[in-house]
């Protein structure tokens, strides 16, 4: 067993950094504030090769491993969630969606677009009466031979109005539950397919959240993705991956948070010496720093199950229930290290704490990951 990085891990986790340091910080405050896209972010993002990360480079990708990604994501995820859900949703649901289970044309025709960056991709499962209980989809995608018809509502649709291509789960056969769902490519454009208003939201305010409303939309049936039946068990399989990229966000957003309230607490004095010099902060820090360690653990073991081909179903939502639920917790922590400046924008934890909060619930909740990691157990 080795728990050093490589050579590669290394160079890849230094990119990053640096990216994110760099680009992303400057405006950050503002593009929450705004709740303004990091348009331009992306794209540099998409030149360097972050929006297809472990896509073949035949698609052109980079062909990278899992462990790349969530390494990549860790460090981006520490400085912008915003920046780092579209990275996250691009790369583990769309691009291993369509790598994974796509034609041969539809990797030619989306994928490469995809994995360079050139555009940007959703995946569309969610429904007002369908978030958890993902089997409930009640919009539909009629058979009519050649094409399907698609009616119906998704809602929460992270980069709803800034992807090109969506992904979207539909009901084709009622009776047959779950194994009457079919997932098809959309294109923005498409007669019939509207995009309703952006959400307020408490965080990542950065990414652009919007519900997606389809009215006789017409889709050819080479959009299909898989045999006829397999959109559920494609939803599924493919969040199985995504949850380790959001586990990754999570850990990001907590060591982010940690660094931040280590170095106020070495700075800032209170009765005559520096605060860290207090035990119940210095015991904080000892706390945060456990926690974000226990988590990193988990997160690089479901990166490292899907290296391997292992089943990551478990070890991916184990990876998201403790690291968001270490998020949570850290960035609670690190505003009460910063005392008041932890309350106002300019200290950035205040912001990494509204972040932390959508990572217990997208891409499957606390509870849901519960009822996985629980059946996984049971049946062992
Ligand atoms: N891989 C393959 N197949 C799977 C699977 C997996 N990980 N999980 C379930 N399935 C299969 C089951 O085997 C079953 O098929 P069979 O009948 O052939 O055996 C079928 O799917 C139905 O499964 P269940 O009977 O377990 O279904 P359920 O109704 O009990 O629900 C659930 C299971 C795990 C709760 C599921 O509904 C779920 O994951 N819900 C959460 C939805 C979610 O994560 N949404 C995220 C939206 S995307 C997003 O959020 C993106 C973003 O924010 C950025
Ligand atoms: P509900 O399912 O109504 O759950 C409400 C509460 O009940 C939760 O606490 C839940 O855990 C609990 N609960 C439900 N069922 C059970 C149960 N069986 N046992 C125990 N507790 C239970 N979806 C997409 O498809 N694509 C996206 O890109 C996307 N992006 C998102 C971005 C944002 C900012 C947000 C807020 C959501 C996004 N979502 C997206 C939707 C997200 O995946 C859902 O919000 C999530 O799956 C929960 O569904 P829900 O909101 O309907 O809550």
């Amino acid at each position: 067993m080795d728990f050093s990085l490589s050579e590669e891990h290394l160079m890849i986790q230094e990119a990053a950094r640096d990216f994110a340091q760099n680009e992303l910080l400057p405006g950050v405050i503002e593009r929450d504030d705004e709740q303004r896209f990091p348009t331009e972010q992306i794209k540099k993002m998409g030149e360097l090769g972050f929006m297809g990360m472990m896509v073949d480079p035949k698609y052109n990708g980079s062909g990278m491993d899992t462990m790349s990604y969530v390494i990549a994501m860790e460090e981006l995820s520490k400085v912008d969630a915003s920046a780092s859900v579209v990275v996250s949703v691009n790369n583990s649901l769309v691009c291993y969606g369509l790598e994974t289970y796509g034609t041969e044309e539809q990797k030619e025709k989306y994928l490469k677009r995809l994995a360079s960056g050139e555009i940007i991709g959703a995946f569309c499962l969610s429904e007002p009466e369908a978030g958890s209980d993902a089997t409930s989809q009640k919009t539909t995608a009629i058979d009519k031979g050649d094409h399907y018809i698609i009616n119906g509502t998704k809602n929460w649709i992270t980069n709803g109005n800034s992807a090109e291509v969506y992904l979207v789960i539909a009901q084709t056969d009622k009776e047959k539950g779950h194994k009457g769902i079919n997932a098809l490519i959309v294109e923005k454009g498409a007669e019939g397919f509207e995009i309703g208003p952006k959400e307020n939201k408490l965080g990542i305010r950065g990414s652009d959240t919007h519900s997606l409303i389809f009215n006789d939309v017409k889709v050819p049936k080479e959009n299909r993705i898989g045999e006829d039946g397999f959109g559920f068990k494609f939803a599924m399989k493919t969040l199985s991956g995504g949850r380790i990229g959001i586990a990754a966000q999570a850990l990001g957003i907590a060591a982010g948070a940690y660094e931040l309230a280590l170095k106020y607490s070495k700075e800032r004095k209170a009765f005559g010496t520096e605060i860290s010099n207090h035990q119940a902060i210095a015991f904080k820090l000892a706390d945060m720093h456990t926690q974000i360690q226990a988590a990193r653990h988990l997160v690089y073991k479901a990166a490292w199950d899907k290296d391997q081909d292992n089943n990551y179903d478990l070890s991916g939502a184990m990876a998201k229930l403790y690291a968001s639920q270490v998020a949570m917790e850290t960035t609670v922590e690190a505003v009460q290290i910063h005392g008041g400046n932890g309350f106002v924008k300019d200290y950035h934890v205040e912001r990494l704490m509204r972040d932390a909060k959508i990572t217990q619930i997208y891409e499957g909740t606390s509870e849901i990951q519960k009822i996985v990691i629980s059946r996984s157990v049971l049946k062992d």
